[in-house]
């Protein structure tokens, strides 16, 4: 038996910001794009106990087991050109690591573009939609789960099975809503350069990386080779290719 999340808790943290709270729904996704179309203010956040179809990249579905994770979408309204979204994937990749070492002490990884890792394990996965004049920003968290079902038993975990011990989800949303503050006022003021710089050195997946990439209907393997200046993955494909990765799943291979 889990218990709800301490929503009060969590508002007096965060004062001046609208967030919503659900015991269960489809998506918070969806909640908060109704949001967005309504107009709601930037910063605007949908939090759910469960979600029963949670979504993740590329059509794959988000496990959502009751009580144990942290589904959250936020609505952002940043003064950027949409071309900017890959960026605005990463930067929040970047802020939610930094939540998660504040409020646990657990240090993760990046694989590109939005998965957070322990080890060779998913513990978090972020989801960008664009809708109109806002962006929508999934990130699920696994905190408390302590086991997963087929399909992805082998490669997820959760904070909970990382540390050891149960970790308190109020005070990761806390972190996690301020990391992505600090990280999206970065890109909007100082710009690309530097959301890029930080996510390299954060991620062991950009440089030297021998991944597999499924992207649409291709499937390349090569040696990853740094990010472009839009946020993509380069991959020097073994061929000999340069290919620019816009989407895709990207898994390690052997070296
Ligand atoms: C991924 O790694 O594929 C992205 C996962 C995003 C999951 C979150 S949970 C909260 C929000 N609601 C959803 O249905 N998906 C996102």
């Amino acid at each position: 038996m889990t218990n709800s999340l301490d929503v009060e808790w969590v508002r007096a943290r965060l004062p001046g910001r609208r967030l919503e709270y659900l015991a269960t729904t489809s998506s918070t996704m969806m909640d908060a794009e109704a949001l967005a179309r309504e107009g709601c203010a930037g910063g605007t956040v949908v939090v759910a106990e469960e979600q029963t179809t949670g979504r993740g990249r590329l059509g794959r579905s988000w496990h959502s087991e009751s009580g144990a994770g942290l589904y959250a979408s936020i609505v952002l309204r940043l003064p950027l050109p949409v071309s900017h979204l890959p960026l605005v994937t990463l930067a929040l990749g970047l802020a939610t690591v930094e939540a998660i070492a504040l409020a646990t002490g657990l240090g993760c990884d990046l694989r590109w573009p939005n998965d957070v890792l322990v080890g060779n394990r998913k513990c978090a996965g972020i989801l960008v939609e664009a809708h109109d004049d806002a962006l929508v920003a999934g990130i699920g968290i696994n905190m408390n789960h302590e086991r997963f079902p087929e399909p992805v038993r082998d490669v997820a975990t959760s904070l909970k099975l990382a540390t050891g011990r149960a970790q308190s989800r109020e005070r990761l949303l806390v972190a996690l809503l301020e990391a992505i503050d600090r990280k999206t006022a970065l890109l909007v003021e100082a710009g690309t350069g530097v959301i890029l710089g930080e996510f390299t050195r954060a991620s062991s997946y950009v440089h030297g990386r021998r991944v597999m990439v499924e992207d649409g209907a291709r499937r390349l393997t090569g040696s990853t080779e740094g990010l472009d200046a839009s946020g993509f993955l380069i991959l020097r494909t073994d061929d000999g290719a340069r290919a620019l990765i816009l989407s895709g799943g990207v898994r390690p291979l052997e070296a």
